[in-house]
């Protein structure tokens, strides 16, 4: 029976709303210090809270009908699924010196797993920005997005870098982020596609070589770092390599990382170039950088997979799509399709005929929009 079947426990203190995110360009570039060009989409994950005024914290998914407890007076174990970026997040507010109390919390998400579009960021920073505001943690925005990517870190065990949780917590409606992972210095660029709407296209595949592969690139990255380091120890990450440095470490970095790193760099430039272009409303200019990019990591950084690549083969050339790429992490997922609003059902139609075909697989085709971050709705007593 769910913890919240009783109508006692359908009185909530606190409504939070946590997006999912969409990233235009800039794959793979936030842990090497780069650029990337994300926001939150309009699709969320909605949490309610309540304190329950007992060290005892109650949670429960009405979306996958199933919950758990802990007690905060005893030593957080881990689970072994979803409840980590919980348990991840409470974990890291307890390690920031914070004092939260006993909880109820309830979870209806509209996000699908594994779909590359953040679902656990959103659930992370749901839950850090719900029990701030619950418990008044005075924990600042960008704080939230840290100890949210931390918990996720330490907790679940994901390396990630810091783009799907900052997108998450500081998105702006109808605005895209360019964010430098560097300096953290973030810039708001109107999200203006004229006739174009932005649709994501779910192969429904995730394969399980993703965590494993992800970490691996990033200690291919980390080791180039490191080898040129040697010479040059003013260079602390992928960001201050330049193309000519780079071409001088060629063979001692060897094919596969020489490979990596290349990526690397052009993409940073491909984020810096495509928010250019999309200032200038020169969306034809911007599509073909999301092409490039997804070569990039198609054959560079080697992080797609046949459904991706079927996807964003079988758009190009139609005009009415300006802009195709895998997004996030890879090997499944979603591809990011700019596209003519009124092409946009016919084309679904016949795209997931021909996915179907090739595959056997249903294709789910989702409608999103630039939104804003993280939203609390307080009830007033
Ligand atoms: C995942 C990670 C992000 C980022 C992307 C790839 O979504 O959580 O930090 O590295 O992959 O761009």
């Amino acid at each position: 029976m769910s913890i919240f079947e009783n109508p006692e426990h359908t009185n909530f203190d606190l409504e939070v709303s946590s997006p999912g995110r969409i990233n235009f360009i800039g794959e793979h570039t936030d842990y090497n210090q780069g650029f990337v060009l994300p926001t939150a989409i309009d699709k969320r994950i909605y949490l309610k809270f309540r304190k329950n005024d007992t060290s005892n914290c109650r949670i429960y998914s009405e979306t996958f009908q199933t919950g758990f407890e802990f007690d905060l007076e005893k030593e957080l174990q881990k689970g072994k699924g979803w409840e980590n970026y919980i348990l991840g997040v409470v974990d890291q507010i307890i390690k920031l010196g914070k004092k939260p109390g006993g909880f109820d919390c309830s979870i209806q998400s509209e996000l699908p797993v594994g779909a590359g579009i953040s679902s656990s960021a959103a659930l992370e920073c749901g839950v850090a920005s719900g029990l701030n505001e619950l418990f008044d943690l005075g924990l600042s925005k960008m704080e939230i997005v840290k100890l949210s990517q931390k918990a996720e870190n330490e907790f679940v065990g994901n390396n990630c870098g810091i783009m799907d949780q900052y997108a998450s917590v500081m998105s702006k409606k109808a605005h895209l982020i360019m964010l430098d992972c560097q300096s953290m210095e973030a810039e708001y660029i109107p999200a203006d596609f004229r006739s174009c709407k932005l649709l994501l296209l779910n192969t429904n595949v995730s394969h399980n070589l993703a965590e494993s592969e992800y970490n691996t690139r990033r200690k291919e990255c980390e080791k180039a770092v490191a080898l040129i380091q040697k010479d040059h120890n003013n260079i602390s990450s992928l960001r201050e390599v330049s193309p000519a440095l780079l071409e001088q470490y060629k063979d001692l970095l060897g094919p596969v990382i020489y490979s990596r790193c290349t990526y690397v760099l052009q993409e940073n430039e491909r984020v810096v170039q495509a928010t250019d272009k999309l200032r200038k409303g020169k969306l034809k200019e911007f599509g073909q950088l999301m092409y490039a990019s997804h070569e990039g990591l198609q054959h560079n950084y080697e992080v797609s997979c046949p459904e991706l690549d079927f996807l964003v083969d079988y758009s190009r050339d139609r005009d009415f799509i300006y802009g195709s790429r895998m997004m996030g992490g890879g090997f499944g997922g979603c591809t990011l399709n700019l596209i003519d609003e009124d092409k946009i059902e016919s084309y679904i139609e016949e795209v997931s005929k021909a996915y179907y075909q090739e595959f056997q697989i249903n294709l789910d085709a989702i409608s999103v929009s630039p939104d804003a971050g993280t939203l609390i709705t307080k009830k007033e007593n």
